[in-house]
């Protein structure tokens, strides 16, 4: 075990499934695309943005996030934070990922449906016929927004649901509940989406059974209130239903102040089946690696319990049945090489 555990997790194969790819925009590239699209930024540099990244909860987030997200206004902008986000996969190790967008951000900015679905798809589109990861594209629904305004996305998305495997629900959750949304999901199910929801990251365990029996999602996004709750979590364990767990995002956000308090470990130890994602990397001070390093040191977890994770990430994914085991074998083959060093 001297070796070196960060190399130990860079080199590790994982899955990431929680991850906006709005919240990848790091402030060098908000610059560029600034400057791009001749748009004004109320920062005099990256360095004084990246300062203000400081926030006390979800909301005071989504303010920025959302006004930093002005920036992206073409086809080839989605491509190239796409991209860039890929780059970085590839760096840390990541052969999937299950990417969210948050369409209504951009089409209320009269930025078209088609030059972000088609600008992110393309970069996806590439990786995956060269060196990875593989991905799935997971439209977001805006929880705050009435819902009406989330079904006129979902008919909006129809032309493009080749691309699109999933739907999820993100945005300020405390006073936006799971069933404000019911009828979009029920319609989306229709239609052949895959469902996911935020819940439980601020929200109570309320909304997480809400999720599950109003939204019939598969995943739960978050869903670290779950803790609070034990016949929720015997649920959870019981119908194998995934957590897709950001660590780094929750202490940022203040949902926890600091990782000892975190209920990673605990929710893992119960049962539940927990994956380890990055949310918004370029504001929560981590990618995915990041993010497996910080629970690393706050629980001392060994290997073996890191390539659990990672595990546990393919299988809570959308992969097909083979794919997910080639991947997790993987796993299992790249801890027998590394315990045999
Ligand atoms: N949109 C982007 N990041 C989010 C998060 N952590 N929670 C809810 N909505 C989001
Ligand atoms: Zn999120």
């Amino acid at each position: 075990m001297a070796r070196n555990i960060a190399q130990f997790i860079n080199d590790l194969p994982k899955a990431e499934l929680h991850l906006h790819i709005e919240g990848t925009l790091e402030p060098e590239m908000v610059f560029k695309l600034a400057e791009r699209n001749r748009i004004h930024l109320p920062y005099p540099s990256v360095e004084a943005m990246r300062r203000g990244y400081n926030f006390e909860n979800l909301q005071d987030f989504l303010k920025l996030y959302y006004q930093t997200t002005r920036v992206l206004r073409t086809e080839r902008d989605f491509f190239d934070l796409t991209n860039a986000y890929l780059a970085r996969a590839r760096r840390e190790n990541i052969r999937h990922c299950e990417i969210f967008f948050d369409p209504q951000a951009h089409t209320k900015r009269n930025v078209p449906f088609g030059a972000v679905v088609e600008g992110i798809a393309a970069a996806l589109r590439e990786a995956a016929k060269g060196d990875g990861p593989t991905s799935r594209l997971i439209m977001c629904f805006l929880r705050d927004l009435p819902e009406s305004d989330a079904m006129k996305t979902l008919e909006e998305a129809f032309p493009w649901r080749s691309l699109i495997t999933g739907v999820g629900l993100d945005s300020a959750e405390v006073d936006n509940p799971p069933s404000k949304h019911a009828s979009v999901f029920a319609r989306a199910r229709a239609l052949g989406f895959q469902t996911v929801a935020h819940a439980g990251e601020e929200g109570p365990p309320a909304y997480i059974w809400e999720a599950l029996d109003m939204l019939k999602v598969q995943r739960i996004d978050h869903g670290v209130r779950a803790i609070e709750d034990s016949s929720l979590i015997a649920r959870l364990v019981r119908q194998k239903i995934p957590l897709t767990v950001c660590p780094l995002s929750n202490v940022r956000l203040r949902v926890y102040k600091d990782m000892a308090h975190h209920p990673l470990r605990r929710l893992a130890e119960a049962g539940v089946l927990v994956t380890i994602n990055s949310d918004d990397p370029a504001y929560f001070g981590g990618y995915v690696n990041a993010n497996y390093y910080a629970v690393q040191k706050a629980f001392e977890l060994r290997e073996p319990d890191l390539a659990t994770f990672a595990r546990n990430s393919f299988a809570a994914s959308w992969l097909s049945d083979d794919d997910k085991q080639a991947r997790m074998n993987e796993v299992d083959s790249y801890l027998i090489a590394r315990a045999d060093d």
